[in-house]
């Protein structure tokens, strides 16, 4: 049993079942790499500012690196009894770098180490998750500008409503995406906050310098309450609220790729690269993709419920509770990248079934609304007209027509405004560019709206 940093005070030996039980560095092992900067950066400002010696520093930061090389090639052997990845690296420090290693943890605790170690962490998380979120858009733009003459039904109550354009329908989903990216890079902001110096939680007694910490490792500003340093985990459910509402949108895309899929639809044809099949019915080809992208959104709602729950009733401030942060966080991250990953990768192979789409978009009166325009157009008031066309389309489903296969005597029974032109008014591409209100499916305005978006996405994300 390795010797414990905390144990002076302590009578009796930790009982195993209580090393197993407290031990956290089977998951928090992973934060190695800015436990090590941090260590090295809480090293150099104890030598500025005179605690350690120059020479003390240098011994230890190339112990640091000795370490973070056995980590790197995973030959560091790690050890139940202490407890996580900081207790680990001061020990190993100790045997690497002899006696100057017990200066290490002078003017810190455990308590600021984590809150940074996390922080730093969740920065690098968020700036891939933000670069993800990127290209997600650009693989939508592209889609919504490659099939741009493409119709196909709108729903509402997953009933067909009007006609809009795929173009229309996939730059929604990028307009979705783009509200995601900003709400991730907005809670960097609360992120990149330095919260070493605080201490176990009162500040210390040493002339630190924090701002100088902050700057080695490049933080814009350091936490103004020692307190609330070591006990904020505001930042961690930001960027899990920010990940389960993204989780929604990709689940909401993947519920449509599904529903496209099948026969039933037939709007898309997913690549064979990225479909499965089953093991007992030869034929099936199977949209396991989104599928899985639709069963993960749970486990990220889970996280951030879980982080929310873990906060909610802790007295200030640090609290051992707080260890239970790591795997939600941890695996909400793994998990929104791998979703937007596998998504960047398989949308721009899907293929488009623009006549079925078309098809779809002409049967089941998606041209009522329009003929209500049309006699509005002509001075009836909508809600007259509304009824009117009520009628018609009862009477046409009777004849088992559509409302442009009605003759225009036939249309002209429901109102003596119906002239020859209307049956131009009826058509997909006159419904569709007649739309032209600010943010409607016209084609102009999407053509417009994929204009901007490149022009976005050729700024640099944040
Ligand atoms: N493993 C702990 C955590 O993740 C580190 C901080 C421990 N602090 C303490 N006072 N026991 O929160």
């Amino acid at each position: 049993m390795a010797e414990k940093p905390w144990d002076g005070r302590f009578l009796e030996k930790t009982d195993k079942s209580v090393e197993a039980f407290t031990a956290s560095i089977a998951y928090d092992r992973r934060l190695y790499p800015y436990d090590i900067a941090g260590s090295i950066a809480h090293c150099r400002m104890l030598a500025k500012v005179g605690i350690i010696t120059d020479e003390e520093a240098s011994g230890l930061v190339e112990g640091l690196g000795i370490i973070k090389r056995e980590l790197d090639r995973g030959e560091f052997i790690f050890d139940d009894s202490l407890e996580d990845i900081h207790m680990h690296v001061e020990a190993r420090l100790l045997q690497v770098a002899g006696k100057v290693a017990q200066k290490l943890h002078t003017a810190r605790s455990r308590n600021d180490q984590v809150a940074l170690d996390v922080r730093m962490y969740l920065r690098d998380e968020t700036h891939r998750t933000v670069s993800l979120l990127q290209m997600l858009r650009k693989v939508l733009v592209d889609l919504a500008d490659g099939h741009q003459d493409v119709v196909m039904p709108g729903y509402t109550h997953t009933q067909r409503a009007q006609p809009v354009l795929f173009a229309h329908h996939m730059m929604a989903y990028y307009e979705m995406f783009t509200r995601d990216q900003a709400r991730f890079s907005d809670c960097l902001d609360r992120i990149n906050v330095m919260p070493l110096g605080a201490a176990a939680l009162a500040g210390t007694t040493y002339p630190i310098d924090r701002a100088y910490v902050a700057e080695l490792l490049d933080f814009p500003r350091i936490s103004p309450n020692s307190m609330d340093a070591v006990s904020d985990r505001d930042f961690a459910m930001e960027f899990l609220a920010a990940a389960s509402i993204c989780m929604v949108h990709l689940s909401r895309l993947s519920e449509e790729l599904v529903l496209w899929s099948t026969s039933e639809y037939g709007f898309i044809t997913l690549s064979d690269a990225f479909a499965t099949g089953s093991s007992i019915m030869p034929q099936k080809k199977n949209p396991d993709v989104p599928e899985i992208v639709r069963g993960k959104t749970g486990r990220v709602f889970g996280s951030l419920v879980a982080l929310l729950t873990l906060m909610k009733s802790l007295p200030m401030s640090y609290n051992r509770d707080m260890q239970e942060d790591k795997e939600p966080l941890f695996d909400a991250a793994d998990t929104i990248k791998a979703c937007l990953s596998i998504n960047v990768q398989m949308l721009p192979r899907i293929t488009v079934n623009r006549e079925i789409m078309r098809k779809a978009a002409s049967v089941g009166f998606l041209n009522a609304t329009d003929m209500a325009d049309y006699l509005v157009n002509q001075g009836m008031p909508f809600r007259k007209a509304h009824a009117c066309v009520g009628g018609a389309v009862a009477y046409a489903l009777d004849k088992g027509k559509e409302l442009d296969q009605l003759t225009l005597d036939e249309l002209k029974t429901f109102s003596p405004l119906v002239k020859a032109d209307i049956f131009d008014h009826l058509t997909l591409k006159v419904m569709i560019d007649r739309r032209q209100s600010p943010g409607g499916t016209a084609t102009e305005n999407v053509a417009r709206a994929i204009a901007e978006a490149r022009k976005a996405l050729a700024r640099p994300p944040a």
